[in-house]
């Protein structure tokens, strides 16, 4: 047991999906693995480990931000020897030609964050995908005609930033899109010696302000899902 995760040593799997939403993480338990078994509740954040076409996968709720995504990938990583990680979760698209509903595959993940200056006491360091889960990701995808965008994204602290506006700036150096965990998973992957990847789906535009329905949400998730598992197996 680790301070926020209350599974006991060998519980977890060397494969693990990452929703911020822990009810999505039980959504994702509930309609796609055999046999899930909750192994942790502590405040909420629920995690669970079953089989995925015959493979050990475990699937756990992190929270929103980097620092509450942070205690967990610690933990996960260090106390329960996770290998491979792939964070799924929303994000905001910040380029016309990224539209709502699109799959994004992280390859990097620049931030607006402090936690990496922290850590290496005012220098830059460049988050990034691992190559191989990108690779098999990527193949994945495109085999169900499912065209990912793969690009830069933006791990921000601020869902509600000040003027509203800092993300163009992002956006004009071909950031395609913002969410607020990537830069500390590709960071403490990089620590740790896994692999890790994250794959979002575009739920709102910062350029058009359209937001997706939930039953819009539901349906393509499911998609972002699936190509989750399957990479997580590969
Ligand atoms: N900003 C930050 N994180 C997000 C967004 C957004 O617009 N949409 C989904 N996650």
């Amino acid at each position: 047991m680790s301070i926020h995760i209350a599974a006991k040593p060998g519980e977890i799997a060397e494969s693990i999906l990452l929703p911020g939403d822990p009810l999505r993480a039980r959504f994702i338990a509930e309609n796609f693995l055999e046999s899930p078994r909750q192994y942790s509740d502590i405040r909420n954040i629920l995690g669970f480990t079953g089989t995925y076409k015959g493979k050990q996968l475990s699937v756990q709720g992190t929270g929103m931000g980097i620092p509450s995504f942070s205690i967990y990938a610690n933990e996960l990583f260090r106390d329960y020897g996770v290998k491979r990680a792939i964070r799924v979760g929303t994000a905001g698209s910040m380029r016309e030609e990224v539209k709502l509903r699109d799959l994004v595959f992280a390859m990097s993940a620049c931030t607006d964050s402090g936690v990496n200056r922290n850590r290496f006491g005012g220098r830059d360091f460049a988050p990034t995908a691992s190559f191989g889960l990108l690779k098999s990701a990527y193949e994945i995808a495109t085999a169900r005609g499912w065209n990912p965008v793969v690009g830069p994204i933006l791990s921000s602290d601020l869902f509600y930033g000040e003027d509203g506006d800092e993300w163009k700036l992002w956006a004009k150096f071909g950031v395609v899109a913002v969410e607020m965990e990537c830069a500390e998973l590709y960071t403490l992957a990089a620590k740790y010696g896994r692999e890790a990847l994250t794959i979002l789906t575009i739920s709102d535009s910062l350029i058009s302000h359209e937001l997706t329905s939930a039953e819009e949400r539901q349906k393509t998730f499911t998609r972002m899902m699936k190509v989750a598992l399957d990479t997580a197996i590969s």
